[in-house]
């Protein structure tokens, strides 16, 4: 049996990534974590695609250049726009998150009809769309762009009244349409489920396509024989500008680790 103590790289451009590293930490605690946010360029979701390229590959960059095993692109917005060229550039395999995010809804749903809130880039991309009608032909998709919502997170105002107005308005197609399954698209988005719930009142699906992206990473990790071979691993956080939503939101999600962030200009 072989084994691979390199680490598992992580990236998005903020506190969104920490919603799967969560869960990666919980269900392969051996594994070492390398975590950048790229936090002097967020919001992503508002730039055009070839700044979200160029972007994504400095990250890709830093990660590799840290002997990263694996690459997990958190952001749904670089995975929409940017995944295929980033796998045709580097030979490290690199997890996305909008394929695992469609699987798990299309299993999830009876009828259907799949609502995706999104960033911008991601709404605009149609990558969901593309993504589920491969699956499932027949599907009906609303891909909301939902701007505002990822700067609420980044400031820790998930609770503010606004933002649930907010939320009711984006929800609010998919909703009259009858859809039974809401696909979180953005990894921002897990921070307002309560909100989200609190709108939809429990009745639809609600995905948190961290569920699946993980359950890919362990597939990847199996198949090339990948894991460390420790019980018990570190998590490293960078961010390349601001280091206070990490600290002050990210921490309230994800647990104290996060005080050690350290700043890196790439
Ligand atoms: N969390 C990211 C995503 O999943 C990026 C959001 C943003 O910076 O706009 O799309």
């Amino acid at each position: 049996m072989r084994f691979d103590n390199r680490p598992i790289g992580v990236f998005d451009s903020g506190i969104g990534g920490l919603t799967v590293t969560r869960l990666i930490r919980q269900q392969i605690p051996g594994e070492n974590i390398l975590y950048i946010g790229d936090t002097a360029h967020l919001p992503y979701g508002d730039k055009p695609v070839p700044e979200l390229m160029w972007l994504a590959r400095r990250l890709m960059d830093f990660l590799a250049e840290h002997q990263a095993k694996v690459i997990v692109a958190a952001c749904n917005t670089s995975s929409s726009v940017s995944i295929d060229l980033l796998r045709d550039r580097y030979s490290v395999p690199i997890i996305g998150v909008v394929k695992p995010g469609v699987r798990a809804a299309v299993r999830a749903s009876r009828n259907r009809r799949i609502g995706v809130l999104a960033t911008e880039a991601t709404a605009r991309s149609s990558a969901y769309r593309r993504e589920i009608l491969a699956l499932e032909g027949n599907a009906m998709v609303w891909e909301v762009a939902c701007p505002g919502l990822v700067p609420v997170v980044e400031a820790g105002r998930m609770e503010d009244p606004e933002v649930r107005k907010l939320i009711s308005s984006y929800l609010q197609v998919p909703l009259e349409n009858q859809a039974d399954t809401i696909i979180l698209g953005c990894t921002h988005y897990p921070y307002l489920r309560p909100v989200i719930e609190e709108v939809t009142g429990g009745e639809p699906n609600i995905i948190d396509p961290a569920v699946e992206t993980v359950n890919e990473l362990k597939q990847t990790l199996d198949h090339l024989q990948g894991y460390a071979n420790r019980d018990t691993g570190s998590a490293r956080f960078f961010a390349t500008g601001p280091i206070d939503s990490f600290i002050n939101v990210g921490s309230r999600f994800y647990g104290n680790d996060l005080r050690e962030i350290e700043n890196v200009d790439i």
